[in-house]
Parts: C-alpha cells; structure tokens; sequence
C-alpha cells in the first residue's frame, strides 16, 4: 500500500546506539540516492545541541557508513534539526510539532526502548493524530504474545494500521527477499518444493562474537525474543510460503506469510535447545545467575497441504564458530537403483555475510569405483556497489508509505504465539565453550545432524 510522500522526518533516539550504527549512515545514502530532501529532525532526552548532533553523524557515517560522502553528507547536515526534551514532557512535542511545520505526513521514528513507545506513541498522536502521520517502530515489538497485543492495542489507539511500520531489517535485507523472488522467478524449484521431495529445512544464524556490551538489553530478551521470533520466522516463512497472486496489491504478500505462521504449532519445550555461552555472567549488565540463552536450536512444524511432516529446524547463537546464515533444505534421498550408496541432495541459500546459491549434487566417480562424488552448483550473486543497506530501504519505503516489506499485526502476534509457550521456565540453559556450535544435545534434534556452513579459505 502505498501513499504520498512524507515532508518530513523525526527520529526518536537520536543520540542513541542504532542513530549511531544504522540511522545516520542510513540517512546519507537515503540523502544521497536523492530518496531524502526534506527536514530530518533528532529528537533526544540527552541535552545535545544541533552541533553535537551533526559532530555525532559525522562519526557514525566515518565508522559505519564507508565516510562522510561529499555531496550527500553536507547536504544532509542541511536537513538535520535537533528537539531536545522529555519524552514524558507534552512540551517537547509541542517543539517538535513547531518544527515539523506544515508537513501533514510526517514518519515518526522510535528507535527507542519499547517501554517508552506508549507514551511517545500518545503524545505523537496529539500533536499529528488524525492526518496522514506514520510511525515506524523499531524491534523488538513486544516481549511475548501478551504485550505484542497490548502495545497494539496502544498504538492502534492513534493510527490505523497502514500508518504503522513495524521494522525488522531482515525484510530490508535482499538475499532475504530473493529467497521468495527465486522460488517463484524459476519454473525448477517449485514442482519439488514440498513434502514429496522435501526432507527436512534447516535454518542457521550463526554469529561469531558475543553480546557486545548489550548486557542490560540482551539478558532481557536472549536469542528467541532477538533473532528467532522476528529475522529467523522472516525466513522460515519466505521459504514455506505459498506464491503472492498477481495483484499489485502489497497485502498480499503479507496475508501469504501470516498464512505460513498460522499452519505452525506453538514450539514445545522438548523440541528445544537452550544454551549460554561460558564467561556470559562476566558480562556487563547481566544478571547475576541469570539463565537468558544466547544459543537456542528448535524444531518446527507448518501443518499444511505443502509442508505436512517436513521438520523445520531452527538455530542461532552468540560466540558460534563463523559467522553465518544460512538455510538448507534438504530433498529426500533417491532410491538407491545405482548400487551405491546416494546421500540427498540440496539447496542452500546463504543469507549473509555473502550472497550464494548452492546446489548439493551427485556425479559419477571417475571409473565408478567409488560410486558417486558430491558436489554443489554454486551461485554467487555479487554485483560490486550494488549492495543495499536494509535501513535505507524500510526508511525510504517508509516515506513513501509502502507498508508490504513491515511486519503486520497479524504478522506479530502470530509469531509470539508460536514462541510464547517457551519464553518462561524451561531448564536452565546449558553452558556452552565460545567457538563451539553449541550444547551438544542441539544435535539430537536433528536427525542425520546440522549441516554446519562451510568455512572456506580465506581468497
Ligand atoms: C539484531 C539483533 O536484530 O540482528 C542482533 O538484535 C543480531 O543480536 C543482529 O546480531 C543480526 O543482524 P545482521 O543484519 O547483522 O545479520
């Protein structure tokens, strides 16, 4: 859906961590591409001046946005302005409402602490409610099925849903939106994407450092609250869904992927694997005994026409070996007519850091000997400076008020509901050695094991 272009951005949080990593170098390149010319305005509790800002985006954009581009760089500090207050004082947005000028949709982005989206939420809905405003909410929307319903609730309160732009980067990222665009671009794949053909699917997060000063956030939320309910469900649902029809309408890619959610059992506790890396309570900010997982494998099943029988598995974590992501569906093994021994083939799709198609294969040994050889058709899918920054496009789809790459409120709560039931109790997770793929019992989920992603020499 999309509609008008907004006159006019402000972002909450300006002073913060995800300013600093994600939105200013987001802002450049939005500046840039010429996707941004209007008023873009900081709004902080910190008691920053302009000038400390544009001193802050200028740092940001040299750690983390490949430097301070000529052109889009000072074109940008052009556009920036700064509102200073208290997100709880009506008075701050009574200033920001004085410098959003006559602009009529502006986006409202809270890249701020979930616990402080109600308030703002009320108070942005003062000063623009009514009119064509947006709001863009940052993860994590919710900490369970509960106040995923509530903080709807709340901010249903001031705009309907089309004005909500719910954020996970993972829609913004293209090896993510290419995994639906090359199931349903190739006449191959899709005659042999079901239980038929299909034996199981794996996804892999795997990251290679811990929790990066992140204690206090992390040890409230750990790996199934961060990355499984929102980027790795993103995934699972792209890859089990059924085809969008062919309307322009951006509804219906998003009513097909809460169709794949609602197929889903809500996770049972002995179908999951819970671990924590050894040194995590040395962490700052984190709890003392404190049993928040920073590892967790899963199973899932999608009980539909397509997909029945066929597990889904699921894993991610902090301080893993590489650093990962992939997916690998696995296609059953062909009956053995050869008099050798066959294994399945496969497709796997990695998702980062690099782009890559494989196609797990058998050939003849030379001489027949051995039976057969395995190997992978591989496609690499790289164009130099063609790489996009997933901020820029929700922002830019943001300003234009196409909500189809956003997660829906249908979208959300289903999501919580499948991981709801083990977000509290359990055992305790078990303590796993940095480096390592995890606690050895996140094997026994699978059976025939995890495809561990290769770790190729380095060029
Ligand atoms: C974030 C999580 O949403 O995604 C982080 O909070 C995680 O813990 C990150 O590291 C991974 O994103 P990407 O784009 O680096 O794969």
């Amino acid at each position: 859906m999309s509609g008008e272009r907004s006159e006019a951005l402000a972002f909450y949080g300006a002073t913060g961590d995800l300013a600093y990593k994600k939105i200013f170098p987001a802002l450049q390149r939005l500046v840039g591409s010429g996707a941004l010319d209007v008023p873009v305005i900081g709004i902080s509790r910190g008691g920053w001046s302009l000038e400390r800002l544009r001193a802050r985006a200028r740092q940001s954009v040299e750690e983390h946005g490949g430097g301070a581009d000529p052109v889009a760089f000072p074109r940008l500090m052009r556009l920036l302005r700064y509102v200073e207050g208290d997100y709880g004082d009506p008075a701050t947005f009574d200033a920001l409402r004085r410098e959003l000028g006559e602009a009529a949709r502006p986006v409202h982005y809270l890249a701020i602490p979930q616990a402080l989206f109600e308030v703002v939420v009320g108070q942005v809905g003062r000063i623009c409610g009514g009119g064509g405003a947006r709001l863009v909410l940052e993860k994590p929307f919710g900490s369970d099925l509960d106040s995923a319903r509530r903080l709807n609730a709340a901010v249903h309160r001031a705009f309907d849903e089309r004005s909500i732009f719910r954020i996970d980067h993972y829609l913004g990222k293209e090896a993510v939106q290419n995994l639906v665009f090359f199931r349903f671009a190739n006449t191959f794949l899709e005659p042999i994407w079901n239980r038929r053909y299909v034996e199981s699917v794996q996804v892999t997060m795997a990251e290679p450092f811990g929790i990066k000063g992140r204690g206090a956030f992390y040890d409230q939320t750990g790996t199934i609250r961060d990355v499984v309910q929102n980027h790795l469900l993103q995934v699972l649902s792209n890859i089990a869904m059924e085809p969008p029809s062919a309307t322009r309408d951006g509804e219906t890619l998003r009513d097909e992927k809460v169709k794949v959610l609602k197929a889903v059992a809500p996770l049972e506790q002995a179908r999951v694997v819970r671990g924590q890396f050894r040194g995590y309570h040395d962490e700052p900010g984190v709890a003392p005994g404190s049993t928040t997982e920073t590892f967790a494998a899963l199973e899932l099943s999608v009980a539909s026409w397509r997909w029945d029988g066929v597990p889904f598995f699921i894993r991610a974590g902090k301080n893993l070996p590489v650093s990962r992501t992939e997916v690998v569906v696995k296609l059953r093994r062909p009956p053995p007519t050869l008099g050798v021994p066959l294994v399945s083939n496969h497709v796997r799709f990695r998702l980062g850091p690099e782009f890559q198609i494989g196609l797990g294969a058998t050939v003849r040994e030379p001489g027949g000997l051995n039976g057969g050889h395995h190997l992978e058709l591989l496609a690499s899918h790289h164009h130099e400076g063609a790489e996009t920054d997933p901020y820029a496009e929700l922002l830019g789809d943001a300003m234009r008020g196409e909500t189809f790459r956003f997660a829906r409120e249908d979208y959300v709560e289903e999501a919580w509901r499948i991981v709801d039931p083990v977000l509290r109790g359990g055992p305790p997770p078990t303590v796993y050695e940095p480096g390592t793929w995890g606690p050895p019992e996140a094997g026994a989920l699978v059976p025939g094991g995890w495809v561990d992603p290769a770790v190729e020499a380095p060029p």
